[in-house]
């Protein structure tokens, strides 16, 4: 309930900031659409100043301090705004990680076969901040000595190290320079198993977003420059270890826990620490999404084309050897634990077409708890209840704002579920006068690569395409999050008013009944198949 009620206030809150976005600069701009390509970008951004700042960098602890502050003063502009660009980078890394990790959350795609991408994103919040907090410790200065003791401290109180190192910070006479070469080898080492765990995250995810598009990388890279010429990183003076840091100025991104450890003390903190990351690692179990059954492949009706392979979102499909001695090389075959059940599959099959007579139509690959004859049989209907002229059809996603339209609608998981030729089928057969496909808000399509597969079908740029004889001019797609229903509502109306201004179809004979650009293989299956050969 608490949760629900969370993702709820947080949802509207990003769309409140993202639908106007996207109408005035377009969706493909919107930032908040590309936080994990942002934060890959940066990443780069961070590492590449990182070599560079490493040329003039002096990993002695003498020394460390002085080749900053040439870097910051002496080559200001080369090294230094490097300097100032792995500061920042790194800060945004920060700001893009936990903007992504809400957004995940208010648009509820961290749950069902998506806990794994939730869960190995949290190892990410920590080696990301270990990477910034021992790069705080690389400089030398008095932030450095503060960051120092309290993260020494702080290690200190968990049972691990069998001697309290803070003790090695607090006067000249004890400190070794052991801790500090180890920081060095942290700050490179850490970032690198960063970048394996962010590998790592996006391997369920097909055609994962991890480049933003160019003109927000040139925006940020232009941001990025000006900051660091406004106000460059600086060293906060050189690390008196005789005396303890007062007054330091701190990195709220990476250090926002460092003040509450005066303040609660170190036992709260990671108490606190603890109950947080538990609680999200529990989040996408609290409580868990009802999983409808997994797409399932009819090989009697799949010729290995890989469409569907091609097309899922969530890796889900394999194509493996042929197992049951039909001439194809190959057959698909679907991982039940990645699969969550969008349908995208059964719109991309070549064996997805409602012409057929069959009374038990099938498919290649089917959800079972949604077959593509219960979507034709709840078109036909949706259809039939079409009462008042223009009578126009709507293909709803359950998760976009013309989900809860009442009459002449059909809602599937995704819109991309509806084969392109299901449309040819409404239209060819006078079922309607215009079909309306109503998807989600385009920067935040439920299942990432609906809204894009649709259009590219719609073009004629992506199998299964839909068919030039079509008449464009009674299609209308509609992308509306679920939170802007009047908008979606409005656009259907005036999509039904320029219907309504159309001359009335030419009659035509009725369409044969032969399937929808299947391909001669898939025929042939068909045909063996039917003919039970
Ligand atoms: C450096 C940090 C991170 C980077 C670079 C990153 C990057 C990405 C990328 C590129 C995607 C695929 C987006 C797409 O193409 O649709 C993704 C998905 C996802 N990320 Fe992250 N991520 C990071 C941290 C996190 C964190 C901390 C969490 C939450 C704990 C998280 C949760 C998710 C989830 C749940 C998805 C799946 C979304 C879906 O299935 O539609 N990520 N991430
Ligand atoms: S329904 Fe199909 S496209 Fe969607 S995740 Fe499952 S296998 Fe992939
Ligand atoms: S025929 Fe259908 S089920 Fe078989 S590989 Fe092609 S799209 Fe997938």
């Amino acid at each position: 309930m608490v949760i629900a009620a969370a993702r709820s206030v947080l949802r509207r809150g990003f769309e409140l900031i993202e639908r106007p976005f996207d109408r005035l600069f377009g969706p493909t701009l919107n930032p908040l659409a590309q936080l994990g390509a942002l934060g890959f970008f940066f990443f780069w951004i961070v590492a590449v100043s990182g070599i560079y700042l490493f040329i003039f960098f002096d990993t002695g602890i003498e020394r460390a301090y002085g080749s900053v502050e040439t870097i910051t003063n002496d080559y200001w502009f080369h090294a230094g705004v490097m300097r100032s660009f792995h500061r920042y980078a790194s800060d945004l890394m920060v700001v893009m990680v936990v903007t992504h990790l809400l957004r995940e959350f208010a648009y509820d795609r961290y749950r069902g076969a998506r806990w794994f991408s939730w869960f190995t994103g949290l190892p990410i919040i920590w080696l990301l901040y270990t990477s910034g907090i021992t790069g705080y410790w690389l400089v030398w200065d008095k932030l450095a000595h503060y960051v120092a003791i309290v993260t020494s401290e702080l290690l200190d109180w968990l049972p691990i190290f069998g001697e309290p190192i803070a003790r090695n910070f607090i006067s000249t006479g004890t400190l070794t320079s052991r801790f500090f070469t180890l920081m060095v080898f942290m700050h490179v080492a850490v970032p690198l198993f960063l970048l394996f765990i962010m590998w790592v995250h996006i391997l369920r995810i097909s055609r994962p977003k991890v480049n933003p598009p160019r003109t927000l990388a040139v925006l940020s890279l232009v941001a990025l420059m000006a900051v660091s010429l406004w106000n460059p990183a600086q060293s906060q003076g050189h690390v008196d270890l005789a005396k303890a840091p007062v007054e330091v100025g701190l990195d709220w991104f990476y250090l926002p826990l460092y003040p509450l450890t005066d303040l609660w003390g170190r036992g709260a903190v990671w108490a606190f620490l603890g109950a947080f990351f538990v609680m999200l690692g529990a989040m996408p179990w609290l409580p868990p999404l009802r999983r409808a059954k997994a797409a399932a492949v009819d090989l009697a009706h799949c010729n290995g084309c890989e469409r569907c392979a091609e097309d899922c979102p969530y890796e889900a499909i394999r194509m493996v050897r042929r197992t049951d001695g039909l001439p194809f090389p190959t057959q698909a075959q679907v991982n039940t634990s990645l699969c969550v059940s969008c349908g995208v599959c059964v719109g991309s099959c070549p064996s997805s077409t409602p012409f057929r007579r069959s009374e038990e139509l099938r498919t290649g690959i089917d959800l079972p708890d949604f077959s593509l004859k219960t979507l034709r049989e709840r078109t036909v209907a949706a259809a039939q209840s079409l009462t008042s002229s223009p009578r126009i059809l709507v293909f709803a996603c359950a998760h976009g704002g013309s989900a809860g339209r009442v009459g002449g609608t059909v809602v599937l998981p995704c819109v991309a579920m509806a084969p392109p030729s299901l449309i040819d089928f409404v239209l060819s057969r006078k079922l309607a006068d215009g079909v309306v496909v109503a998807g989600c808000a385009e920067s935040a399509c439920y299942y990432r690569l609906g809204v894009a597969w649709t259009k590219l079908r719609f073009a004629g740029a992506r199998d299964p395409y839909l068919r030039a004889r079509v008449p464009r001019e009674r299609i209308a797609t509609v992308w509306a999050s679920a939170l802007e229903t009047r908008r979606a509502a409005a656009e259907i109306d005036a999509f039904a008013a320029t219907i309504a201004a159309l001359p009335p179809p030419r009659l035509r004979s009725p369409a044969p009944p032969t399937p929808l650009a299947a391909p001669a293989d898939e025929l042939r299956v068909r045909e063996s198949v039917e003919s039970g050969s």
